[in-house]
């Protein structure tokens, strides 16, 4: 059984974290998209909202399942016998720092990285800019799985409220 992870913080997920699932599911047996869930940082959404708009955007994904960790992730691999992470690269920017944690995770615990590029019409999405953008009511909708377009929605009318 060949498995891998895709780790991140998906807060939240976007058009550009679909197609690498999409990209790993076709080359794993099973692909577990794992969101950090880190005590010091609260998020924009809970890491609950996370996972369950994560469900959503991999629910035509049959080998793919939505997990949280904290702490290492060569840890959560160990752990859950996953020997390869894979990790979308929009940019020469993504790669140096990717290139760091590939070579860390390697000589911590043995777990190569597989890097997937991102196909050229969602290279340029970020979580933080879609964010950005839609708090400010410009419009995300082809940038971004539906259910997280219907949730950023509600959020900037909830602020427009207050
Ligand atoms: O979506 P992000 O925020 O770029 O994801 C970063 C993530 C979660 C993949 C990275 O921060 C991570 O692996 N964190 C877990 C802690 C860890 O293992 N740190 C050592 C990395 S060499």
């Amino acid at each position: 059984m060949r498995r891998a992870v895709c780790p991140g913080s998906f807060d939240p997920v976007t058009n550009g974290h679909v197609d690498v699932f999409e990209r790993a599911a076709a080359l794993y047996d099973e692909l577990v998209v794992a969101v950090l869930v880190n005590p010091g940082k609260a998020g924009f959404f809970p890491v609950e909202e996370r996972m369950e708009l994560l469900r959503a955007a991999v629910a035509h994904l049959p080998n793919v399942t939505v997990d949280s960790f904290t702490g290492l992730l060569v840890d959560y691999c160990r752990a859950h016998d996953v020997p390869v992470i894979v990790k979308g690269l929009r940019a020469v920017s993504d790669f140096e720092y990717e290139l760091q944690m590939a070579q860390m995770n390697r000589e911590l615990a043995g777990i190569e990285t597989l890097f997937v590029p991102t196909a050229p019409q969602v290279g340029h999405l970020s979580s933080s800019l879609i964010k950005q953008i839609a708090t400010f009511g410009g419009d995300v909708s082809g940038m971004v799985p539906a259910a997280v377009d219907d949730r950023l929605r509600e959020r900037a009318a909830q602020a427009g409220q207050q």
